[in-house]
């Protein structure tokens, strides 16, 4: 099935994690202790396995695209992030894809039939993200399983509590998107803090009140007409995209032994940063090398 979704910044996001994985599995393989363990990736917005651009979308009835049908390089593009981490070599012993939208569930299910020799490893559920999450993390025996977990969604979807569940672990590499521009900017209103829903959904994402001091100030008081009727004189925003990305950042190193200090903007044409790509490790044995590798890999131009 057709899963239109993100712009050219997809493609660089997935040939990090692609190149991440094999480097995973690489090591993996190659030290004698860790090869006893069974690794496993999971994606819990998995998608379908596959992508069409929106931009390829808008062309689909033009030559253009035709034309890039024929190259092999166009078909290279269309690949999710299930089916990149399908191509791992060496493969992970397990792959655990999660998806709410039950078509979504079917065509990745469908991928058994392209990766027959991994058929037997992967495993596919129509579930929500959150919930899955947290009860794997919990029943999962971590002193003989390894993970990488992959989360990319749409916006706000992630719970600061699946965060927790992850970290508790300490036995899996997280990449997951953070929703910079795309959400969390658009809900931290200019005058005056959020209420309501709104703030409601701030703190479930963030896991803490601490977002309200940290990005909102009491209003300049002397430029405030209400003061001087004795009204309240509000809060305003005092926030740039760097600083809501580092206190998310901040927020990911009080629960992970270690985290990526610049996660990598994923811009729109317009050059708006619409997510950070962020790397955190739970593993403190491991942690070293992997963020040795997760940092070359979000610093490469
Ligand atoms: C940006 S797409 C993922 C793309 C995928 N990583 C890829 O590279 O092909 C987000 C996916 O998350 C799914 N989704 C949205 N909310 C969800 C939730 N709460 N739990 C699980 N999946 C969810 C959507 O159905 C959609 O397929």
């Amino acid at each position: 099935m057709g899963h239109s979704f993100g712009g050219p910044w997809t493609e660089d996001k997935l040939q990090r994690i692609d190149d991440y994985l094999d480097a995973y599995m690489t090591i993996f393989s190659g030290n004698l202790r860790a090869s006893k363990l069974n690794t496993i990736y999971l994606d819990a917005f998995a998608g379908t396995g596959f992508r069409t651009s929106p931009v390829a979308e808008d062309r689909a009835e033009g030559s253009l695209f035709e034309d890039a049908l024929e190259d092999p390089d166009a078909d290279a593009l269309k690949k999710g992030s299930a089916y990149v981490a399908l191509r791992t070599k060496p493969p992970f012993g397990r792959y655990i894809f999660v998806d709410r939208n039950p078509a979504h569930a079917e065509s990745l299910a469908a991928l058994r039939q392209e990766f027959p020799e991994l058929a037997d490893r992967i495993s596919v559920l129509a579930a929500d993200a959150n919930t899955f999450l947290q009860e794997w993390c919990r029943k999962t025996n971590w002193k003989v399983n390894r993970a990488v977990v992959f989360l990319d969604p749409y916006g706000m979807q992630v719970d600061w509590s699946t965060i927790e569940a992850i970290a508790a672990t300490k036995a899996i590499d997280l990449w997951i998107l953070f929703p910079l521009g795309q959400a969390v900017n658009r809900l931290l209103t200019r005058h005056d803090i959020p209420e309501g829903g709104q703030a409601q959904r701030l703190t479930r994402f963030f896991g803490t009140e601490d977002w309200k001091g940290a990005f909102y100030e009491e209003a300049d008081t002397q430029l405030s007409m209400f003061e001087a009727f004795g009204e309240e004189t509000g809060h305003a925003k005092r926030t740039n995209f760097d600083a809501i990305g580092r206190f998310f950042v901040n927020r990911l190193e009080q629960v992970f032994v270690g985290v990526s200090k610049s996660p990598l903007p994923l811009r729109n044409s317009k050059g708006v940063p619409l997510f950070l790509l962020c790397f955190a490790v739970a593993n403190p044995n491991g942690a070293k090398p992997a963020l040795k590798i997760a940092n070359y890999l979000l610093r490469r131009q």
